[in-house]
């Protein structure tokens, strides 16, 4: 069932950092007194002075949140007196011990113009831009779950000229990361990966790699539009008159080598418009 169809009331709330209210979601799913002091200064350490509940498409707890994944739980916060950020904060069952790298590969991301901006992280906590926007395949489709009310406009199915236009400007950052040699590694999930406002956003650099061969317009152009439910919905509004050889081809030799103007050719098949 969608949440939004839940009979769940929820309203905006700034909370101090050291409410009680937060525990549970400070060291979300396992509390221990030990863990929360250190998340607790790690926030001092950064700055972090409130959290805002009630904002988000995630439910943990009874309490809508921004994000919730298998590494970590992203909520809205403040960064000093006034300043809006998104908090990812280590799960404590994460199958990792720190966030450094995934600080690391994100700021990388950055230097080459992606990614939402990192202002700065801790052993559990990654502080960055907020991005207020729906996930790609709720954009696509209209859907907005979240009491956000800063989403896709006017709430409806995105048209074709605005799809490829945002398409485009995913799979650019996706040639973007190819050519500075860092791959995301979770593009084959765009929906989870990508989250719209203005402009796309590509999230969560915790599986990148500069070893990998980087194969980020791949993944992501295979997602937006030849497998799955976000291409299923795609197709539905780009219209089915694809050249799925056509497209499949020019993304090989692309795959093959990452130039320009094979980067050009694979965005003429995918969006013949
Ligand atoms: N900068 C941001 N601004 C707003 N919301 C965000 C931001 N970063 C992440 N989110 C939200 O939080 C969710 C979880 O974030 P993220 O993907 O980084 O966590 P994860 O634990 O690595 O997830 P996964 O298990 O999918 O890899 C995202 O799907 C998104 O909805
Ligand atoms: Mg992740």
């Amino acid at each position: 069932m969608r949440l939004s169809q839940q009979n769940l009331s929820f309203s905006s709330e700034e909370l101090d950092i050291r409410s009680s209210r937060l525990l549970s979601l400070i060291t979300y799913p396992h509390y221990s007194e030990c863990e929360y002091k250190a998340r607790i200064t790690e926030m001092e350490a950064l700055g972090i002075t409130s959290i805002i509940l009630g904002d988000g498409n995630a439910i943990v707890n009874n309490t809508r949140i921004a994000g919730k994944g298998c590494v970590g739980i992203v909520v809205k916060a403040k960064l000093g007196r006034d300043k809006v950020c998104a908090l990812k904060i280590r799960r404590t069952d994460a199958d990792r011990k720190t966030m450094d790298n995934e600080a690391y590969f994100h700021r990388m991301a950055n230097s080459i113009g992606v990614g939402p901006r990192l202002e700065e992280h801790t052993k559990n906590l990654i502080a960055m831009e907020f991005v207020s926007g729906m996930s790609i395949i709720d954009w696509v489709t209209g859907d907005d779950d979240s009491n956000n009310n800063n989403k896709n406009k006017n709430n409806k199915k995105a048209e074709k000229s605005n799809l490829y236009n945002i398409a485009t400007a995913i799979l650019e950052q996706c040639f973007s990361l190819d050519l500075a040699g860092l791959d995301h590694g979770e593009l084959s999930r765009l929906a989870r990966h990508v989250i719209v406002s203005e402009r796309p956003h590509i999230i969560d650099f915790e599986s990148a790699s500069t070893t990998r061969k980087t194969c980020n317009v791949t993944a992501a152009a295979q997602s937006i539009f030849l497998y799955g439910l976000l291409a299923d919905r795609v197709r539905k509004i780009g219209g089915s008159n694809i050249d799925r050889e056509k497209a499949i081809r020019a993304l090989k030799t692309y795959k093959h080598s990452h130039t320009r103007v094979n980067f050009d050719a694979a965005l003429n098949a995918l969006m013949e418009r």
